[in-house]
């Protein structure tokens, strides 16, 4: 115990000397180093009586469901990714610069999953059941001064089980932040900003209106002065307003608007943004707040006959649904994580991400803004009826009205936010509290937010059975699946403008081919089968986008259809990637979900090549299947391609004939009859070739090669190198069909943060360093730690010749 206290005071100390004043008056730091975390499955004991030695130190963000191994055992079941729930005990002491003694100090909590309690110095500050909210508490009045240390201490309960239809993660697996503030203060999510777009005969004219809510903690009335200074993003000031205002004795909201001509408008394409600064002064002219907000200057308009307008231009929505994990990471958030996930996304041409069915990391949204994606922002799963026993409806009578709340305060500001969901799939739908409801929820978006339209995602499309529909409150109509029905829409739903909230559920495991591949099957065929069990015995997928979930259908069916209907505002895929959870069609041991477009380790599948062809402006052409096959098969060969008007298959130098997309058709096929030896596809424009691909057939496995997506990272203990892992034959050729084991080594200044190979059956922990090829890959990530040097990689199985890779970490 001795030694721990020291060790408490050594961090303690390091802790003061980082503290850093940023802005102004107002501070905000990180506060995700040095806690002490307690994985405990009951709920006997006292938070006064835990006893602080069997604890382990960890780094925030934390998600301690994924450093277990998949199993069945646990009830959160397969569908929550076969991890455990449990109750998770934080603990951190801490001392603050005496400077804050007469301030006001508030711990900000990005995200906690789920049921989170906290205590500073054993006052109870409060609980938040919704794993996905943002939430704040103000702690002065409780903290310790004079050298004498506090304590925090934050509760996790995940333990009744099951509560989720996906991975959810647990522990406080976001950032959490202190926040120091004067007595006169700008509100948590005080700000709004709300640029209004006109197009006029001079230009287009923006009028930025913003409203700044003032807390007074002093209690009496006075006067202050409120500035507000836009920049560009490289720092021009380019517009400003300022007004004296009577504070009033606890909270005062003041509203001016500024203008801006011809501004830089925010489009995906253009993700220009701009900062705004508001400051706020005493009688004195001193600066008591101040805060800084981006935002961007755009419109948006939904036509029911043409569909979706980004600044008055028409604009397909090509969008995916994604969950919040980042596969081998669990839950844990990760600014190049979700980086990476957002290129791969925007390479594929994808301009719209639907953050199902939660509320998302603010820094998903940061990064949105900055790298150009619309995103609708979905705030619940469930209403008051249940999906899972134990899951958010339970608090839903209490919370949703703080947590729709807070999930708009928090999010108006972003100009990726285009449009609110109010809910995914809502069991009301088919009770008539429904109508209810949805008149409520969309009343408060409203209150807090009128500028974007509001949907809900429906299943249920005969409208005399549908109460959310009734309602007749929805801005835009989201429909999830029906394809099929989409084409009569304007027929059937007079009035209503259209958006496609969630299509496909395809199914896919990279790299895998069963043929024939031009007839779709459904696995599970039907509502009464919950698993496929005549499936593969590996628990595969084809990969050839010919097997859907019964409610689905393939990926070109359904864009086919949206492509063709300009009032079909656009679609959400689901999903982008693979996720943790839900393993339709299979029963453990699968474990992740085949509905990505790419897989859970982040290596595209073969349809990300027909999105690319359909919505990216880059030259595709894409060759599958792989050229490993047995003598004689007949071999279903397939290409995806754009920009060029035929495309020809060769054989070792043989041609297999001309193809050229007829009518709406979004590939070209062959049937080759299997010899061994190099696949050559050449597109071509006008006679001219556009593109060459080539597959060989590969011969034994031989070595391992590393490629690393970042070979320079930063030294902050978060940054992540991704290094692809390929067993290819002597001559370079990736192996299809390798599964070899390959242990990892790493010397210098990093860490394995993950192991990963896509396949969604593989039972091994993704925290370990080992990990067998699958259909020839796997993935190593790499973090920082917070030293300058190299990061030395060292990939070696029985058999191969082993594969090293150095990452640098400086700044
Ligand atoms: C939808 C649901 C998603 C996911 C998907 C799988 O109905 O909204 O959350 O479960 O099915 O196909």
């Amino acid at each position: 115990m001795q030694k721990i206290i020291k060790y408490w005071y050594s961090l303690n100390f390091m802790l003061c000397i980082s503290f850093h004043v940023f802005a102004q008056d107002k501070s905000r730091f990180s506060f995700n180093d040095n806690w002490l975390f307690y994985e405990y499955d009951s709920t006997k004991g006292l938070i006064d009586t835990l006893n602080f030695g069997s604890w382990k130190p960890v780094q925030l963000p934390h998600d301690w469901s994924i450093y277990h191994d998949f199993s069945n055992k646990y009830p959160t079941t397969p569908n929550q990714g076969a991890l455990p729930g449990g109750i998770g005990w934080y603990a951190k002491e801490f001392l603050l610069p005496s400077t804050y003694r007469n301030k006001y100090v508030s711990i900000d909590f990005d995200g906690i999953y789920r049921n989170s309690e906290v205590w500073v110095n054993g006052h109870y500050l409060g609980k938040r059941p919704n794993g996905y909210i943002s939430f704040s508490y103000a702690i002065s009045p409780y903290l310790n001064w004079n050298g004498q240390k506090n304590k925090i201490v934050v509760k996790v309960d995940n333990c009744k089980q099951p509560e989720s239809r996906w991975y959810s993660g647990a522990g406080i697996y976001r950032n959490v932040w202190i926040t120091v503030h004067n007595a006169i203060q700008i509100a948590h999510w005080g700000t709004f900003i709300e640029p209004k777009v006109e197009q006029t005969t001079t230009g287009i004219k923006t009028t930025i209106t913003t409203s700044t809510t003032i807390e007074n903690k002093l209690h009496k009335e006075g006067k202050i002065l409120v500035k507000n200074i836009v920049y560009t993003n490289n720092g021009k000031q380019v517009s400003s307003s300022q007004s004296n205002i009577k504070l009033e004795a606890n909270k005062s909201t003041t509203t001016t608007t500024i203008n801006l001509n011809n501004p830089v408008l925010w489009s995906p394409e253009n993700p220009s943004l701009y900062t705004m600064k508001t400051y706020i002064y005493d009688t004195n002219g001193m600066v008591v707040d101040s805060c800084s907000v981006d935002f961007g200057v755009r419109n948006i308009h939904f036509d029911r006959e043409s569909g979706f307008y980004l600044n008055y231009k028409s604009v397909k929505i090509k969008g995916v649904c994604l969950h919040h994990d980042a596969g081998a990471l669990g839950a844990v958030v990760n600014v190049r994580a979700i980086e990476r996930q957002l290129q791969i996304l925007k390479e594929m041409g994808c301009n719209a991400i639907r953050t199902s069915h939660n509320a998302p990391a603010p820094e998903l949204l940061d990064l949105c803004d900055k790298m150009g994606f619309l995103v609708m922002d979905e705030v619940f799963d469930m209403w008051a009826k249940k999906k899972n026993k134990f899951d958010y409806h339970l608090d839903f009578p209490k919370w949703h009205v703080q947590d729709l709340q807070d999930q708009i305060r928090r999010d108006r500001n972003h100009p990726s936010v285009f449009m609110w969901s109010i809910g995914n799939e809502i069991r009301e739908q088919f009770d008539s509290s429904g109508i209810r409801l949805t008149k409520e929820l969309v009343t408060l978006t409203k209150q807090l937010d009128s500028s974007r339209p509001i949907t809900s995602a429906l299943t249920e499309m005969d409208t005399t059975k549908n109460f959310i529909y009734q309602a007749k409150e929805l801005d835009v109509l989201g429909w999830n699946y029906n394809e099929k029905m989409y084409p009569d829409f304007l027929k059937k739903y007079p009035g209503q403008k259209f958006i496609a909230s969630e299509t496909v559920s395809a199914l896919e495991s990279r790299g895998h081919y069963d043929k024939p591949s031009d007839t779709t099957i459904f696995w599970p065929a039907n509502s009464k089968e919950k698993y496929i069990l005549n499936g593969n015995k590996d628990y595969t997928v084809s990969a050839y986008d010919n097997v859907a979930a019964y409610w689905g259908s393939s990926h070109e069916e359904t864009w086919k259809i949206i492509q063709k209907y300009p009032f079909l505002s656009g679609t959400f895929v689901w999903t982008g990637f693979d996720y943790l959870g839900e393993p339709t069609p299979y029963p453990f041991p699968a474990r992740s979900s085949y509905f990505g477009i790419v897989d859970l380790a982040g290596f595209p599948k073969d349809v990300y090549y027909m999105y690319q062809s359909e919505w990216s402006d880059k030259t595709v052409l894409h060759l599958l299947p792989h050229w490993n096959w047995e003598v004689g098969q007949i071999i279903d060969v397939w290409a995806y391609y754009n920009n060029a008007d035929e495309v020809e298959l060769y054989l070792n130098g043989k041609s297999l004939g001309v193809r050229k997309k007829q009518g709406d058709d979004l590939h070209v096929s062959w049937k080759v009859p299997y010899e061994s030896g190099i696949l050559k596809v050449v597109s071509r424009h006008d006679g001219k070739v556009v593109l060459i691909k080539e597959i060989k057939t590969a011969g034994a496995p031989s070595k391992i090669q590393l490629f690393a997506d970042r070979k320079t990272i930063n030294p902050d203990g978060k940054d992540l190198s991704y290094v692809s892992v390929q067993v290819v034959d002597k001559d370079g050729n990736i192996v299809p069909n390798a599964d070899n084991e390959i242990s990892f080594s790493i010397t210098g200044t990093g860490s394995i943060a993950g192991t990963d190979n896509g396949c969604q059956a593989d039972t091994t922990g993704l925290k370990r360093p080992i990990r067998k090829a699958f259909n020839g890959k796997c993935l190593v990530i790499i973090q920082s730690n917070n030293k300058q040097g190299s990061i030395q990689l060292k990939a070696t199985s029985p058999h191969l010749n082993s594969g090293t890779i150095t990452i640098n970490s400086k700044k």
